[in-house]
């Protein structure tokens, strides 16, 4: 095995960097952006050149959470992520369940697709994190439409990553050239500072535990005029009649529904700029950048 030198590819906070451990076929690179492809990962090892600590490849993706060699611990997140770890709610995810979206204003993903493609221009040709990308319906949307040198499909669940996995092989096994999975906690991104041109997080921010670590990470690895674009159910519409309202404060929820007006601000608060959304019903596509 060959380490690569001099190369950051992946990097914990601001103190572990990972390197690279493989021949320098298997590790694609377009226009000098080193592209995180799953073929590589496959073959590769990461090792942190700070801590030494080494990461291998699952098969099928890349485990980049804290605890990916731990034998003994574990750690229960809320129950909001644990419930898309289980392999039933994985499978039946792009199988019906997110079809059900349609009830509450979602647009559907072809038209989520092409409405994150507008507030993404400002990226275009560089690199697409899809953040909490579950089975990677998008993920495959954005590797597939040629648009980015590389699109990373990052998820906590191992299975919907397996998911993500099959229906890549099915539908177009050439988009594994671009697409790497990775698994990562969104409140610990595996990406050095200002190296991200964009991010992607559909229906998601209502299932992270806490919000506020989530979008000050994205807002760390995103690049100067980066773009960070979200899709969530809001805590009510205008249509929700007010008797049903408590019924959808946070407090009574297992999600965290937000209101518009919260999402602006904790984007504000991050240090994000420009903000703009569309509401339809109680979904909320919202985008903001960073200076
Ligand atoms: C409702 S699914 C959204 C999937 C897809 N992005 C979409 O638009 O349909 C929410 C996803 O958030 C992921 N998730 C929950 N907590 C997370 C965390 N702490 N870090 C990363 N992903 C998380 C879940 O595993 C799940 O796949």
């Amino acid at each position: 095995m060959e380490k690569f030198v001099g190369l950051t590819v992946i990097q914990w906070g601001t103190t572990c960097s990972l390197f690279w451990e493989a021949g320098h076929n298997v590790i694609p690179c377009v226009n000098g952006v080193l592209v995180i492809s799953r073929e590589a990962i496959y073959r590769s090892g990461f090792k942190c050149q700070t801590c030494n600590k080494s990461y291998s490849s699952k098969n099928l993706y890349l485990d980049l959470t804290v605890t990916a060699s731990s034998e003994e611990y574990t750690e229960n997140q809320p129950t909001r992520t644990e419930l898309f770890r289980s392999p039933v709610v994985s499978f039946l995810y792009e199988r019906g369940w997110r079809q059900n979206f349609n009830q509450s204003g979602f647009p559907g993903p072809e038209e989520e697709f092409n409405m994150a493609q507008e507030y993404f221009k400002p990226a275009e040709g560089g690199i697409l994190v899809d953040v909490s990308c579950g089975s990677g319906l998008f993920s495959r949307k954005f590797a597939k439409c040629g648009s980015y040198a590389a699109v990373v499909a990052l998820d906590f669940s191992e299975n919907m990553l397996r998911e993500c996995y099959d229906f890549t092989k099915k539908e177009d096994p050439s988009l594994s050239n671009n697409l790497a999975l990775v698994r990562a906690d969104v409140a610990r991104l595996p990406f050095p500072s200002a190296s991200i041109d964009a991010i992607h997080a559909g229906a998601a921010i209502h299932c992270w535990p806490s919000p506020s670590n989530a979008v000050a990470e994205i807002t760390r690895i995103l690049r100067s005029g980066g773009v960070f674009v979200g899709t969530t159910f809001l805590r009510y519409s205008s249509s929700t009649p007010a008797i049903l309202r408590p019924f959808r404060e946070r407090t009574v929820q297992p999600y965290g529904f937000l209101m518009e007006e919260e999402i602006e601000d904790l984007c504000k608060s991050c240090g994000l700029v420009n903000f703009s959304s569309k509401v339809q019903r109680s979904f909320i596509m919202f985008s903001a950048q960073k200076p």
